[in-house]
């Protein structure tokens, strides 16, 4: 993770702690704490060693209802790299779920067993349901199509790491932003940044959620623009956040179909945008990036993967309250520099 420092003048200005705080959506966080977040993430990527014993005897349980490559691999390694261990279940096939256990019942008993649980579930709310039945913190790693908050540290940290901060930009969103749940939260925690201009590209069968909409109107700093052309816009763009079509939230597959494809990004349709533009993409992708993007040095998707697991790092051990060593020194210098 790459550009410029944040200040850390602003990032201990609350004085307020997360540790023990369930992250549900990133409202559950301030902003100031969001920068903490990404000033401890620069600092772990740099600090690889010294942060190796930070949350020794320290157990995460990942309980995944959903599949997932890089959130569940990430938040594990995440745990690993800081010293702890992870018990839990990829699928419920094999957990107790499928015996019709709640998912509060499941918590009241893995909450006894764990210091920190990361959950993904398919229905919308299970994340909150969970943070209410546990009595440690839980982090919500996806429920449906509502918020997915630590691919929005990871998309920050991005932002971040290009451009040396996460607003003053002009972000264009593409593909399935009805379900897409990158993209809400996103949207959502961008708009208490402030000073965001969002161009939302999708077909109007798959546009913006009226809640979502509603944020950026609520914040004076921001507008956007919807439209269903990507190439008319992507000269404009500084950011250009790609999307895959979200085939298990469809319910007529002959509606997935016909709209799985609209968006295909490639070098021909690049060509018309700003050579500093950034290309990201939360991943799993299908046909929505042409492999030959791969190498543009545009294409920051795979930078995003790296930097969910630095965010996941920082966000574990802030909320186990394990603090990383050196890093209020690093911290001090920078306020005194
Ligand atoms: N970005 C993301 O959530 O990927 P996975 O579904 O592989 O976890």
């Amino acid at each position: 993770m790459k550009g410029e420092p944040l200040s850390s003048v602003q990032q201990h200005a609350d004085g307020q702690s997360i540790v023990g705080t369930s992250v549900i959506t990133l409202d559950d966080l301030t902003v100031t704490q969001i920068e903490e977040l990404l000033h401890k993430a620069q600092y772990i990527d740099s600090h690889r060693k010294e942060v190796a014993h930070t949350c020794d005897g320290r157990v995460l349980a990942t309980l995944f209802y959903e599949p997932s490559t890089r959130t569940r691999l990430s938040f594990e390694t995440a745990m690993l790299r800081l010293g702890g261990k992870v018990i839990g279940f990829a699928g419920s096939q094999l957990s107790s779920a499928t015996k019709g256990e709640s998912i509060s019942d499941t918590l009241k008993t893995v909450s006894n067993y764990v210091d920190v649980v990361a959950i993904r579930h398919p229905k919308e709310g299970a994340a909150l349901v969970a943070a209410d039945a546990s009595s440690v913190p839980v982090i919500n790693a996806g429920d449906g199509g509502h918020m997915h908050p630590t691919q929005t540290l990871a998309d920050l940290a991005t932002l971040q790491s290009r451009f040396g901060r996460v607003n003053g930009l002009t972000i264009g969103l593409c593909g399935d932003l009805t379900f897409g749940r990158t993209v809400h939260s996103l949207i959502e925690t961008l708009c208490r940044f402030g000073n965001v201009r969002f161009v939302l590209i999708s077909p109007k069968e798959l546009r913006t959620p009226q809640y979502v909409l509603n944020r950026i109107n609520a914040t004076p700093t921001c507008s956007y623009e919807e439209v269903t052309d990507l190439s008319t816009v992507i000269g404009d763009l500084d950011a250009l956040y790609m999307t895959r079509v979200q085939k298990e939230r469809f319910f007529n597959e002959d509606d997935y179909l016909r709209l799985r494809d609209t968006y295909i990004l490639d070098e021909g349709k690049l060509a018309k945008a700003k050579p500093t533009m950034a290309v990201l993409h939360p991943l799993p992708r299908v046909n929505e990036i042409a492999t030959e993007v791969d190498v543009d040095p545009r294409a920051a998707y795979f930078e995003q993967v790296k930097n969910g697991m630095l965010m996941r790092m920082a966000l574990e051990s802030s909320v186990l309250g394990d603090e990383l060593p050196g890093y209020e020194q690093y911290a001090n210098q920078e306020v005194e520099a």
